[in-house]
């Protein structure tokens, strides 16, 4: 029985202030992912100018963020030669399969995701079609290529989620052509085998840090567009501005419990201890096991340090990639040209699934 063959994709938006938690959340986990996968690693420009222009900065910004994203996922250690690093745009077999995907998605399942409700706020008529299809073209990206495993944190889940769900329709809606064609895989559901073109993508979500909160308020997601900068740590902060922001992150006045579940409802304490834990490879029972009972005072500085040491190489290789954007743009050029030969061959099957005539 042929199986999918196993492949990582994931994508980060270039809309500024990279921060702490797409760090630890995503890209320090795809670096090790690459060991023993094929991996491919997307800055999503496309996705990016799902807001308003006020929102993304405009083509000046998008260039710099999109080359800036680039050099943070050099910076960290994904390899662009063994694996594809490439700008979403430039492939646009994307937007041809996400077509494809507005087709198959219900208003219903859209109606339902939380980061549509989000970032339309209160004022939803006025909020971009693009921004409520966005999940179509997420799910694009992922099984143009036919991938079967996303890292991401977990405010992504929903949304791959609904690709499971596109996936899933578009294998049962066009179940006879797909086996007529021979291009069905064989897989397993439940007790009954099926012939699926794309695969039922799994989510890689987990450890400490899948879900980052703001430094002042331990309740809220670390977000790139919270208006405080103090509320998250950028990549690209130097030492002094990680010091001081974790000095000043929002805290309780009790000391370090010593087991896990005396962080319940304390969700400051809780999040910085988790970022500790990330940090160190380690997971909050650890942490705990060493920190139980200090104060902050203790705490917050040896948090500091050990942020300064684990960033501060990055935040300078981040900048060495930036000063060279020949270098950063042949990469994406690189990238982009073998993400379109893979993208392709998945489009032109699609292309005799759903139908239309192509030579
Ligand atoms: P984006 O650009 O908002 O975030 C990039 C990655 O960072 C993770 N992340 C976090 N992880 C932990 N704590 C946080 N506070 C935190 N904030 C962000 C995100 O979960 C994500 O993994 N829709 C995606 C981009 C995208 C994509 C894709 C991802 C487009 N197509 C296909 C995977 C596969 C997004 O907006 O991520």
């Amino acid at each position: 029985m042929s199986t999918f063959e196993p492949l990582v994709f994931s994508g980060v938006q270039p809309t500024g202030n990279l921060h702490l938690g797409n760090y630890l959340g995503a890209i320090r986990r795809w670096v090790a992912l690459q060991e023993n996968n094929n991996c491919i690693y997307c800055v999503v420009d496309q996705h990016a100018i799902t807001q308003a222009v006020s929102v993304w900065g405009g083509p000046s910004e998008l260039l710099r963020n999109t080359r800036e994203v680039t050099a943070a996922f050099l910076a960290a250690g994904v390899d662009p030669k063994k694996h594809i690093v490439f700008n979403q745009s430039r492939v646009r077999q994307h937007s041809e399969l996400a077509w494809v995907f507005n087709c198959i998605a219900r208003m219903g399942w859209l109606n339902r995701m939380t980061q549509f409700k989000d970032k339309a706020g209160k004022d939803r008529e006025n909020a971009s079609v693009g921004l409520y299809v966005y999940p179509n073209l997420m799910a694009a990206d992922i099984l143009v290529y036919r991938a079967t495993h996303v890292p991401v944190g977990e405010d992504q889940k929903q949304h791959l989620e609904l690709t499971r769900d596109i996936a899933q329709k578009f294998n049962t809606d066009f179940s006879d052509r797909i086996s007529e064609l021979g291009l069905g895989v064989e897989t397993q559901s439940g007790h009954e085998t099926i012939s699926s073109f794309f695969p039922l993508t799994e989510p890689v979500i987990g450890g400490p840090a899948a879900r980052l909160m703001s430094l002042r308020d331990g309740t809220k997601k670390m977000s790139k567009s919270d208006p405080s900068d103090l509320s998250r740590i950028n990549l690209i902060d130097d030492a002094d501005t990680i010091s001081k922001k974790i000095r000043k992150a929002k805290t309780d006045s009790d000391p370090l419990p010593s087991e896990v579940d005396g962080l319940k409802d304390r969700p400051e304490a809780d999040n910085l201890v988790g970022i500790y834990a990330a940090l160190t490879d380690s997971d909050k029972e650890t942490v705990l096991h060493n920190f139980g009972g200090q104060q902050f005072s203790v705490f917050k500085p040896a948090l500091a340090e050990l942020a300064v040491e684990k960033l501060s190489p990055i935040a300078a290789e981040m900048r060495r990639i930036s000063a060279d954007p020949g270098f950063v743009d042949a990469v994406l050029k690189d990238g982009g040209e073998r993400a379109s030969i893979l993208a392709e061959k998945t489009m032109r099957n699609v292309r005799d699934i759903v139908g239309f005539l192509q030579d």
